[in-house]
């Protein structure tokens, strides 16, 4: 039997496809890469906007026309949609099966049936023994999810109801996997979780928080670089920014989501800080690393969001000078805190207003922030050629700025010193230090 695995949403998911990927390999399914040659089509989702949900159904509503050539062929949902949506997705969308985030062990029993369903959710579950594998794979980056599930809480957000509790890995089986990795030839590793300053696990009575995690990880190889995501503001430590700051391989680049700039609706989104501590936390990753780059993630829009709030927002990024941000419109979760409580009272005219007046300010402030870049050196990860031009490659910078430079003799998994000399808001462009 051939399964087709399909990811959409967060690295998280992708990271998922590969464990779901290694059940199913283990019980004799073969992986194939085009749903043509499939007869059974995997589709991980994520829930966490009315948007990508919308594309799932007409995905899944293209794919009965598939179905209809091919009897045989089975479609599951599996992930964030599937925890969501449960039953409704075998009686409305018609799949055959539906699989939760912590249900994948059961994966290949799953298949086998029709009208399958399973979104147990697990407190315990990390899937620490499955090595995945690594799909989509480009060789040199990879996801190792570290921990699973949230328990903040955001009053906007689906994620701790689709994911379940908190829980972390054992520190020994994610240094396996890293240096596994390693051996393999990879050399950019990301450690995901929903909040991992909230990982914690308790290593013969003593608690391993992420921090040292991090620091182990680094250890494994000074070739070996190491990223993680996401953090939560209130949780971002001085043990953290000082271990980032202690090692060369771990990369310079926090991605810390304001999720709004003003203290009314952050209160509101239960996001247990203040505009204020955010700027503190702010000061500490500038003053203890300079050169570190930092990115975020906001909502534009939320429940009784006033022109003053979304000022505060516009305020807060002119104020950090953010190098990148993943920009959203606020859409309403069934389910969720703000869904039961809050009327959804921004028409969205004005949430796109507003969102294109964050993204045109972003723009802006990632220009300068690659502008200020012109003139220097970074040590470059190659990753591959550009697509745009085969003559050159293109890598990363451990600020997570991608850099395009010309070839010679340089292959990917190198680490080279290219001096920069022109930018736009999204690339760097330069030249190999000779
Ligand atoms: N509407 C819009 N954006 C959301 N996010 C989470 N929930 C919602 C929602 N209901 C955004 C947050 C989060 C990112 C992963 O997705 O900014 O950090
Ligand atoms: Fe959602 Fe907040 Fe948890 Fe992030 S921290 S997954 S935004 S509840």
């Amino acid at each position: 039997m051939n399964v087709y695995i399909e990811t959409y949403g967060c690295q998280m998911n992708q990271a998922d496809s590969g464990i779901v990927a290694k059940v199913l390999k283990q019980s004799g399914y073969n992986l194939v890469q085009s749903q043509d040659d499939a007869d059974i089509i995997l589709i991980n989702t994520c829930a966490v906007r009315d948007n990508a949900e919308k594309r799932i159904h007409n995905r899944v509503h293209d794919l009965q026309g598939a179905k209809k050539k091919k009897p045989h062929l089975k479609i599951g949902i599996i992930g964030c949609m599937a925890e969501r949506l449960k039953d409704s997705l075998i009686n409305d969308d018609k799949v055959d099966i539906v699989c939760g985030p912590d249900s994948y062990r059961k994966i290949d029993e799953l298949v086998k049936q029709s009208g399958a369903i399973d979104v147990e959710l697990s407190e315990q579950e990390t899937y620490e023994d499955i090595v995945p594998i690594e799909l989509e794979s480009d060789g040199i980056s990879a996801f190792i999810s570290i921990m699973r599930g949230c328990e903040n809480f955001c009053t906007y957000c689906v994620v701790p109801y689709t994911r379940g509790k908190e829980r972390s890995r054992s520190p020994q089986s994610i240094i396996e996997q890293a240096k596994k990795l390693f051996e393999q030839g990879y050399r950019d590793i990301t450690l995901l979780g929903q909040n991992v300053n909230s990982y914690k696990y308790n290593e013969n009575g003593k608690d391993v928080r992420f921090a040292e995690l991090l620091l182990r990880v680094a250890d494994i190889n000074p070739l070996l670089r190491v990223r993680f995501a996401t953090s939560h503001p209130k949780d971002l430590s001085v043990e953290l920014v000082e271990a980032i700051a202690a090692k060369h391989n771990i990369c310079k680049y926090i991605h810390l989501p304001v999720q709004s700039g003003s203290d009314v609706m952050l209160s509101k989104m239960n996001r247990k800080y203040t505009s204020d501590e955010y700027l503190k936390k702010i000061e500490l990753i500038r003053e203890k690393i300079p050169d570190c780059a930092i990115s975020t993630d906001v909502i534009a829009g939320f429940c009784g969001e006033s022109l003053e709030d979304h000022e505060k927002t516009l305020e807060m990024f002119k104020k950090v000078k953010y190098d990148s941000a993943y920009m959203f419109k606020y859409s309403d979760r069934p389910g969720t805190v703000a869904h039961k409580r809050f009327e959804d009272n921004i028409d969205e005219e004005e949430k796109v207003r507003r969102l294109q007046q964050i993204i045109d300010l972003q723009r802006e402030l990632s220009l300068q922030s690659n502008q200020k870049d012109v003139g220097k050196t970074f040590e470059v990860l190659v990753e591959g050629e550009s697509k745009r031009d085969k003559t050159k490659l293109f890598g990363r910078t451990s600020q997570n700025k991608v850099v395009i430079f010309d070839k010679e003799d340089n292959k990917k998994g190198d680490y080279i010193d290219v001096k920069i000399d022109s930018c736009t808001s999204a690339t760097l462009f330069g030249k190999k230090l000779l």
